[in-house]
C-alpha cells in the first residue's frame, strides 16, 4: 500500500533520514515510535510529497511520489488523508470551510452544495463532531481536542484510502487520548482504511497497531509485532520504552 525505499533526506547538512525502509500492507494499522526530532513528521510527509527525498522514494499504491509533479500529487493526495500534528486548520475559515479543504480539486467541481454539506456533515459526525454545533465556529472557538476533530474531520472527508496520523494525541488529556485512539480505530474498520500513526503513546500505540517501527538515527531501529516490540532485547528500543513509561506515569501524575 505504501512503501518507502531507501529514502534519505538532509536539512541544512543536517541528516533527518539515513535509508528509511518500509512496507506498509493494505488493512495495516502501523505504528511509528522515536524520540522528538528524528524526523518521523518528515518520513510522513515524504507521503504526499510535502518534502521530497534526497535519495530514494516513496510508492503509494505501486505508484512513485513526484513531489514536482501536481497530477500525480493530486492523485496520491486523493488517496490520502493527513492528520497534522495540531490540526493545522485555518484560523480565518469557519470549521465547515476548514473541512471542505479537504475534498480533492477534481471533485469538489462536480459537487453540488448540498453534496458537499452531507459530506462535511457526515465527516464531522463520524470525527464525534455535532455538525450543527461547530460548523460556523473559527478554530479559535474551540477546545484543543474538538480542533482535532476537526483535522481529523477534513482528513477524512475525501473519502481516502490511507490515513496518516501525526500525534493525534499530543497534548490531550488520558481522557481525550483515550478517546482519539477509539475513534482511530473505529475509522479505521468502518472506512476500512491502511492507518500509519506516528505516536508518543506507546502503550496505546501497541493497543491498536498491528506492527510498530521506532526511528532512531534516521533509519528504523526496530519494526516488528507489538509483541515483539515488548520483547525486544535491543537496549535502544528498551530505554526508549521504559523512559516513555515513566514520562507518562508522571504526566498523569501532574494531571491529577
Ligand atoms: N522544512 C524543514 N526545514 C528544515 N529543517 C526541517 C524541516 N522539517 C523538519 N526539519 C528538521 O528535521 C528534524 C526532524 O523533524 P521532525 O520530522 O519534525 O521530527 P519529529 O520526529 O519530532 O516529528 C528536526 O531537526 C527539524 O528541525
Ligand atoms: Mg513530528
Amino acid at each position: 500500500m505504501i512503501e518507502y525505499r531507501g529514502v534519505h533526506k538532509a536539512f541544512d547538512g543536517q541528516q533527518v533520514l539515513a535509508g528509511v525502509d518500509l512496507r506498509v500492507e493494505e488493512g495495516e494499522m502501523f505504528g511509528i515510535f522515536g524520540p522528538s526530532g528524528t524526523g518521523k513528521s518528515v518520513l510522513l510527509k515524504t507521503t504526499i510529497g510535502l518534502v521530497e527525498p534526497d535519495l530514494g522514494d516513496v510508492a503509494v499504491e505501486g505508484e512513485v511520489v513526484r513531489a514536482g509533479d501536481r497530477r500525480n500529487l493530486e492523485r496520491v493526495r486523493h488517496a490520502v488523508g493527513y492528520v497534522f500534528q495540531n490540526a493545522a486548520l485555518f484560523d480565518s475559515l469557519n470549521v465547515w470551510e476548514n473541512v471542505e479543504m479537504g475534498i480533492p480539486e477534481t471533485e469538489l467541481a462536480g459537487m453540488s452544495r448540498l453534496d458537499r454539506t452531507r459530506r462535511i456533515w457526515r465527516s464531522l459526525e463520524l470525527s464525534n463532531l455535532e455538525p450543527d454545533t461547530v460548523v460556523r465556529k473559527t478554530p479559535a472557538e474551540l477546545s484543543g481536542g474538538m480542533r482535532k476533530r476537526v483535522g481529523i474531520a477534513r482528513a477524512i472527508v475525501g473519502r481516502p484510502r490511507i490515513l496518516l496520523w501525526d500525534e493525534p494525541t499530543t497534548g490531550l488529556d488520558p481522557v481525550n487520548t483515550a478517546g482519539v485512539e477509539r475513534l482511530i480505530e473505529q475509522l479505521s474498520e468502518e472506512l476500512n482504511v491502511t492507518s500509519v500513526i506516528v505516536t508518543h503513546d506507546i502503550q496505546g500505540g501497541l493497543l491498536m497497531c498491528d506492527r510498530v517501527a521506532m526511528l532512531q538515527g534516521g533509519r528504523l531501529r526496530f519494526c516488528g509485532t507489538p509483541t515483539e516490540f515488548r520483547a525486544s532485547e535491543d537496549p535502544l528500543v528498551k530505554a526508549f520504552a521504559d523512559r516513555t513509561a515513566a514520562q507518562a506515569a508522571l504526566d498523569h501524575l501532574e494531571i491529577k
